[in-house]
């Protein structure tokens, strides 16, 4: 496996000497991580320098002079605490204060600002959910010719599935992508992550083929341009766009989205043996570590079929970042979810990835994994017996006296205060509205590399459904992650997933 980071372009420094350019000149992209912690987390250790969810969504739309691109899952950024169907029923306007929701009142006037100031703004979005789907972005384009609003349904593409990356892009060069939702809860209630870059081209540029890739698709017959396909690799059958490289050359169509995978050899699709790569060197003003090197950075996408060029899928970013940790280091896992199988296909999928990827580097590389999980009202039964099915790696780890395997993996899940007492003011106990009080980030970080995504670890979100991560070895970002995993993993949110009592079920 080459190194990572590889210590780039020995060449470009040299010519960038050669130039005689400044390295600050050169430097003008800056990322920041992106949090938001829900109220009421006061042992919570706060970590400097990362900035909130609200204020960036605000500076995205306030900065916005030309264009605005955004994915949403959905549209919820206006509390609705009169309204009977709507998950805030019953709170006082003071309760709504205190929760925060004022926040997403002002992400919403930010974005209509812009566009009275004739921003031209386009969305691509699910078809949100009840009480009233998507109908912020709605009123956000109704009368206004520069705001185009469109649905794009993944179940007509994959069978199943969501468009859930969570993406700005303003003006081709600012940029969030991370875990929260264009919902008032995602930015005082809900536990997110995220990475804002300023006056980064040459990021926004790539995630900019992304998300005209979606636009394009939602312009497209899917009736017409869909097959069912034997899928080898996960050995079920399923319909997916008809360039996918699930089906076989003979079968294939070629893709209508201007942009899209090249690669001459797919082995084992959709992982690439040598993902594109971006050297950025990226400015960190949240997080004083001098990086004049270059580290390579990269985009991942999902599903593999909307990605373009050779780019990697979006599960591979994830993969390689766990196996990009060295001997005896340690990996850091953050998930709302997490499940060694499917959850929405119609045939159930089983999915060993990350899993395998983890055991994998316990074995032959001594690592420590440390892996955090959302216990939550909405919590999936069945992620208890995967996480103990993982846990058993320990024990198979030390299991003959000829093993030299040192390395663990421990799994703590999150349990944000309040959790279990969340739903409508109408019913008795709930201190919280519905859909709160639970860690929603999704990244991994080892000690070379981090990957913030925006997909839960589940198949469906690398095969079925819409989602980016940005990963890069910039050491200013990783040891900056690392303190944030730290945060909560040390904090009194957290409490351990036993390993399987094998004497009570023998
Ligand atoms: C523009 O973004 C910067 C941070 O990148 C922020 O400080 C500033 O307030 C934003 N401006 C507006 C008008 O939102
Ligand atoms: C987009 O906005 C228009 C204007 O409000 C509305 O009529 C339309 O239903 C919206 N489309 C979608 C896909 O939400
Ligand atoms: C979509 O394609 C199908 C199959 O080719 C065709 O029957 C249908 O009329 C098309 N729909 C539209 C809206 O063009
Ligand atoms: C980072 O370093 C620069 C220059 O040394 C300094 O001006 C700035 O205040 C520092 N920022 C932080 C967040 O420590
Ligand atoms: C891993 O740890 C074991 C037991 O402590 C040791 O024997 C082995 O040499 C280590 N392997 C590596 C690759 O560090
Ligand atoms: C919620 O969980 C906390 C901590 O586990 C517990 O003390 C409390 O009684 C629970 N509340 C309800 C309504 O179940």
């Amino acid at each position: 496996m080459p190194p990572w980071p590889r210590r780039l372009l020995l060449l470009a420094a040299v010519g960038a000497l050669w130039a005689g350019a400044p390295a600050s000149a050169a430097a003008s992209c800056k990322a920041w991580l992106v949090q938001s912690v829900p109220t009421d987390m006061p042992h919570l250790r706060r970590v400097p320098g990362v900035l909130s969810t609200a204020d960036v969504f605000q500076w995205l739309s306030g900065n916005a002079t030309k264009n605005l691109d955004i994915l949403a899952q959905y549209w919820q950024l206006l509390a609705q605490p009169k309204n009977p169907k709507s998950g805030d029923y019953g709170f006082s306007e003071s309760d709504m204060a205190r929760f925060g929701a004022g926040e997403g009142l002002r992400v919403y006037k930010a974005l209509e600002t812009a566009a009275d100031r004739k921003v031209k703004i386009r969305i691509v979005q699910h078809s949100g959910f009840a009480p009233d789907f998507d109908e912020e972005s709605a009123n956000l384009a109704a009368g206004r010719p520069n705001v185009q609003n469109v649905t794009l349904l993944f179940g007509d593409w994959w069978g199943s599935g969501v468009l859930h990356a969570k993406v700005w892009i303003s003006d081709k060069k600012d940029v969030y992508i991370g875990s929260a939702n264009n919902d008032w809860k995602s930015l005082t209630q809900v536990k997110e992550l995220g990475i804002y870059f300023a006056d980064c081209p040459e990021i926004a540029k790539t995630i900019e083929v992304y998300f005209e890739n979606l636009w394009t698709l939602s312009t497209l017959n899917s009736t017409a341009c869909t097959k069912i396909a034997w899928d080898k690799q996960w050995q079920t059958s399923r319909k997916v766009p008809c360039w996918s490289h699930f089906l076989r050359p003979e079968q294939r169509c070629r893709s209508p989205l201007p942009l899209s995978v090249d690669v001459p050899y797919v082995d084992g699709y959709p992982s690439l043996a040598n993902p594109e790569m971006l050297d950025v060197l990226i400015e960190t003003p949240g997080h004083n570590i001098s990086t004049q090197e270059h580290y390579l950075s990269y985009l991942s996408f999902a599903p593999p079929e909307l990605s373009f060029d050779k780019f990697q899928a979006d599960e591979q970013g994830w993969v390689d970042t766990i196996k990009s940790v060295n001997s005896g280091g340690i990996v850091r896992i953050n998930t709302m979810d997490w499940l060694g199988q499917s959850q929405y296909a119609t045939q159930t999928v089983f999915w060993p990835s990350l899993s395998t990827a983890i055991s994998e580097i316990i074995f032959s590389k001594n690592a420590t994994v440390r892996l955090l999980v959302a216990y939550w009202t909405h919590f999936i039964p069945n992620t208890e017996n995967y996480l103990k099915s993982l846990l058993y790696s320990n024990t198979l780890c030390t299991s003959s006296k000829y093993n030299h395997c040192g390395g663990k993996v421990e799994i703590r899940y999150y349990v944000v205060p309040g959790y279990n007492e969340t739903g409508q003011a109408t019913v008795t106990g709930n201190r919280y509205p519905d859909f709160t009080r639970v860690n929603h980030g999704k990244y991994a970080v080892s000690n070379t590399r981090a990957n913030i995504g925006t997909s839960n670890l589940i198949w469906d979100y690398f095969y079925t459904t819409a989602g980016v991560s940005f990963g890069t070895g910039n050491p200013s970002i990783v040891s900056q992650l690392q303190d944030v995993f730290d945060a909560d993993w040390d904090s009194p949110y957290t409490v351990p997933v036993k390993p399987l009592d094998l004497e009570a079920s023998a």
